[in-house]
């Protein structure tokens, strides 16, 4: 049964799934030659359910160039829509809703010359395909990136961003990247150990940085758990950034990742 053209979304076929951990996916999906999306937009996907259907929102990992959607998942435990992926293979059926959204987008910032990305678990995807897009590298000094997974074998995307260096579009700037990984209940060489709002608060995130955060030249962007999104924004207001707005320009941009 394919979807009717008027029908708000198109079939897609799964042509990919890798799982790293029992609780972490990653899949590809066709992309139909009219699915248009900006790196930090999230896409709609669905599944058929008895005579219904269930659908979630999943940001996109792939950059907007990419001839296939692929997505990172966090399969949580009697969760509807991560029963559907747990069960997922290459070949099924996925719908997708033809209308991508987001206001996550890192080209709303009209000034500032070092952005800052937190985030955590899932929270990772939509900054996935934002340091695909080479408008990004050029447009910022700076870039730094700070993950936050609770083990270290939730860190599944540092083999990806340290191939950065070799992307035939944003290799070339790759020096401009900081990568922070944070481990919150265990510790790794290279890991910060805190969460990320008490990071911001210690300076513990800047010096790993390398970096003083000002008003003037800071931008952030935050997506994931939203306690963290909420904390986090706190803390930032506590230092005296504001939250951006079109017509009130700030310095944070946030999501929540579920
Ligand atoms: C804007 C947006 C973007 C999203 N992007 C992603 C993405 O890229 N990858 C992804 O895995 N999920 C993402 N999600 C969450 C996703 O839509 C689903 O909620 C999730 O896959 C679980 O679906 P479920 O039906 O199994 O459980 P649900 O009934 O939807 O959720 C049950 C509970 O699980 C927890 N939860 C849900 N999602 C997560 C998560 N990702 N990490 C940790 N805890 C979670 C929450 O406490 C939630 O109340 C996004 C959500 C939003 C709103
Ligand atoms: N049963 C358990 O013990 C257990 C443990 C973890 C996750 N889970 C469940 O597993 C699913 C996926 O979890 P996940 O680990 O991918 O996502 P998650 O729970 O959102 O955790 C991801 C990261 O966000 C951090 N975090 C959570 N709340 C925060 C806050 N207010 N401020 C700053 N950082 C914060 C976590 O730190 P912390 O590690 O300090 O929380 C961790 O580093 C969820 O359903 C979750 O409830 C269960």
């Amino acid at each position: 049964m394919s979807a009717a053209p008027e029908a708000k979304y198109t079939e897609e076929t799964v042509l990919w799934v890798e799982r790293h951990t029992p609780k972490l996916m990653t899949f590809a999906i066709t992309r139909p030659e009219s699915y248009r999306f900006s790196a930090g937009q999230f896409s709609r996907l669905g599944f058929r359910d008895g005579s219904g259907f269930i659908w979630r929102a999943y940001s996109v990992v792939s950059a907007e160039y990419a001839d296939t959607l692929e997505y990172f998942a966090v399969l949580i435990e009697n969760g509807p829509m991560s029963a559907k992926l747990a069960a997922l293979q290459s070949g099924d059926t996925v719908l997708l809703d033809k209308t991508a959204t987001g206001f996550l987008l890192p080209e709303r910032f009209a000034d500032g010359r070092d952005l800052v990305m937190l985030c955590t678990g899932s929270g990772i995807a939509p900054f996935l395909s934002i340091l695909e897009q080479p408008e990004i590298w050029q447009r910022f000094d700076s870039l730094t990136l700070a993950h936050s997974v609770s083990y270290a074998g939730e860190l599944i995307f540092n083999g990806r961003i340290a191939a950065l260096q070799a992307h035939p579009l944003v290799g070339e700037y790759f020096h401009k990247l900081t990568f922070l990984p944070v481990l919150t209940r265990e510790q790794a060489a290279g890991a910060l150990n805190k969460r990320l709002p008490e990071l911001l608060k210690n300076g513990g995130l800047a010096a790993a940085a390398g970096k003083t955060f000002t008003p003037q030249d800071t931008r952030f962007m935050i997506c994931g758990n939203p306690a963290m999104v909420r904390d986090t924004f706190q803390a930032l207001l506590d230092m005296g950034f504001a939250m951006h707005r079109n017509r009130i320009p700030g310095q944070i941009m946030m999501e929540n990742g579920f």
